[in-house]
């Protein structure tokens, strides 16, 4: 699916009239209800022929999924920007609520398309995997936040869960208002009366008061002054919960992980046509990748070099032949060359040649699209050169995107939990039912020349959960796979943070980046060897299911350690063998970044200062 939005100087008449097609859709399901909206009448609204629409959209049923998706990608990005901006939980909360009453999403068409899935959800299961998704999500997040205030206002006696559900219950009695009685409905009085329900239930906590996040001198049990000898501050081979709060280490994982080595923003395939393009934006820079015309990739700093506007605002979408920057018109080839500038003869000494757009470093390596903001270590094919015979087979370079699995959302965790999580097996037996029914019997973390691995064989005893059952009975033989593969699940823990599933049917990848430290960006996709069997799209709808269940059992235990971390009993980690690769993730960031061996947190504006010194000198 195409998240994109519109925009400026990069929208393509084509995005332009899809996005038409899923706007009209919502009109006339609003109007019609789902089973009266009809092609005909979309386009008849949409004021487009039927052509077009069949262009886009194979049959209704792709066109409602696709506008479903679409208002639900819309509706993660408003809340999860709610929840993902800097601020004490409490404007967090004030956040939420607003963003739950923000133009974007709330309109009366909108929720009455919600609802009119929501009620279709129970016959079909992908709107009910997306509808409850949105719940899930929202949720967990809420349920987090508010036992982050619960935690910081040292409220014992409360119970977050409750209050978060009696938010919730609130803020969904608003949207059925709002369906029923869209003419009176008044949204600055909902947002009242829901802030004045926090604040009688938070009378301590102002929306800017005093519950963010601790001063470093707040925290540390014991800071450590950057003129004290490192060596009475205890180092350990794991990371201390100091490293997942500390703003000033967050700084410089940002600077000295993220910014220098290569990250992993897609495939070849997600743009498979000149002018096709992807972008983001993370750890403070923004990047543009995009195919020219003579089908060749490139990669740029997405910022204009007049004034540094945006030039490309979309996650993904096609341009035109040149890029023309939305804010006084610069115009660059696809080549990154600039072109034009208007009026340019009021500059003085504008040298056009030696203004094109800023690039970056990028490698493709099997298909994969690697970008560098900055650092000259190893290529992307020398650093995976040890897992490169195992990955062979899969033929990455011929995959294609599986339609509407592309995602880039926020998450309410430090970025590390989600590796510490990630990199080991131990907690699959008690905490993945299905994966332990999939391959429990067989999974084993390894380490391959500094890339992490897991790997599991499928178990032939049929699994008590439907979709590991189904998935074992169904999934078929692939010709291009030895037979070693056929039946195995495989993982890649790639570092800083990047992590390559490969599966028989399909292969996936995700990459986080931090954006403040209870707070990460995430970019995902899945694709396949293109393969129209049946069987096939049903492995990859059944090992997708398996992957959300996981997904969703993960999220509350990377909640409940991240909000572990402030309580003053939070152990010291103790790693079975079974958890050898965190082990090894955590050496790997202590070798990068040394002040990371502390225990105990350096005084505030020290963090810096220690790490340059312990890089400097060796320590005795
Ligand atoms: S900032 Fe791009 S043209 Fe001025
Ligand atoms: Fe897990």
């Amino acid at each position: 699916m195409d998240h994109s939005q519109p925009g400026p100087g990069a929208q393509h008449p084509k995005d332009y009239r899809k996005q038409q097609l899923i706007e009209a859709t919502i009109h006339c399901i609003s109007t019609y209800g789902l089973s009266n909206t009809t092609i005909s009448r979309v386009t008849q609204t949409a004021d487009l022929s039927t052509g077009i629409a069949n262009f886009y959209f194979s049959s209704k049923k792709q066109l409602l999924l696709e506008t479903l998706q679409s208002l639900s990608a819309e509706y993660e990005r408003v809340i999860g920007r709610a929840f993902s901006l800097t601020g004490t939980p409490r404007k967090i909360l004030s956040n939420v609520i607003r963003a739950r009453f923000d133009p974007q999403i709330f309109t009366a068409e909108k929720i009455a398309v919600w609802y009119a899935f929501t009620s279709e959800s129970r016959a079909r299961t992908e709107y009910m995997l997306i509808c409850e998704d949105k719940d899930t999500a929202f949720m967990e997040s809420l349920e987090g936040t508010v036992k982050v205030l619960t935690e910081k206002n040292a409220r014992a006696d409360l119970n977050p869960i409750a209050i978060a559900r009696a938010l919730e219950g609130l803020l969904n009695g608003y949207w059925e208002e709002a369906l029923f009685q869209p003419d009176d409905f008044d949204s600055s009085a909902a947002i009242d009366l829901c802030e004045s329900f926090i604040a009688s239930v938070f009378p301590e906590s102002k929306t800017n008061d005093g519950c963010g996040k601790a001063s470093n001198t707040d925290r540390s049990p014991n800071p450590v002054d950057s003129a004290t000898n490192t060596q009475n501050n205890a180092q350990s081979d794991l990371l201390a919960p100091w490293t997942y709060y500390s703003t000033e280490f967050l700084e410089l994982e940002q600077n000295h992980l993220f910014k220098t080595h290569w990250l992993l923003a897609g495939h070849i395939s997600d743009i498979p046509h000149p002018q096709n393009y992807l972008t983001f934006d993370a750890v403070g820079e923004r990047a543009l990748i995009i195919r020219n015309q003579d089908g060749k990739i490139r990669a740029f700093h997405n910022v204009c070099r007049h004034r540094g506007a945006k030039l490309v605002d979309s996650e993904r979408g096609t341009c035109g032949r040149t890029l023309s920057c939305p804010f006084h018109g610069w115009t660059y080839c696809l080549d990154g060359e600039l072109l034009s500038v208007p009026a340019a003869q009021t500059f003085e000494n504008l040298d056009i040649s030696q203004n094109g757009l800023v690039p970056l470093d990028l490698e493709i390596w099997m298909g994969f699209l690697f970008i560098r903001f900055g650092g000259t270590g190893d290529s992307v094919a020398d650093s995976l050169e040890p897992i490169k015979e195992l990955v062979t087979p899969y033929q990455l370079e011929k995959i294609e995107p599986i339609a509407g699995s592309r995602y880039q959302e926020t998450r309410p965790y430090n970025w590390k939990i989600i590796h510490d999580i990630d990199n080991e097996g131990y907690h699959v037996p008690t905490g993945h039912p299905a994966l332990q029914q999939l391959y429990g019997k067989t999974y084993e973390d390894s380490e391959m020349g500094g890339v992490l691995v897991a790997q599991g064989q499928i178990n032939d005893n049929p699994g008590r959960i439907w979709s590991v059952r189904q998935y074992q009975k169904l999934l078929p033989q692939f010709d291009h796979l030895p037979e070693h593969n056929q039946r195995a699940w495989l993982y890649f823990n790639i570092f800083p943070s990047m992590v390559i599933g490969l599966y028989p049917e399909s292969i996936e990848f995700y990459m986080t980046l931090p954006n403040t430290v209870d707070s990460t960006w995430y970019l995902g996709a899945s694709y396949g060897v293109p393969d129209d069997r049946r069987e096939v799209k049903v492995a990859r709808y059944l090992s997708a299911r398996i992957n959300k269940l996981t997904e969703k059992e993960d999220a509350s235990f990377m909640r409940w350690m991240q909000l572990g971390m402030n309580s003053s009993a939070f152990p010291k980690p103790k790693l079975s063998s079974k958890e050898e690769n965190v082990r090894r993730f955590h050496k790997r960031i202590q070798s990068e970044l040394p002040v990371a061996q502390l225990a105990n947190e350096p005084k505030s504006g020290d963090v810096q200062n220690i790490n340059h010194r312990m890089q400097t000198q060796p320590r005795d």
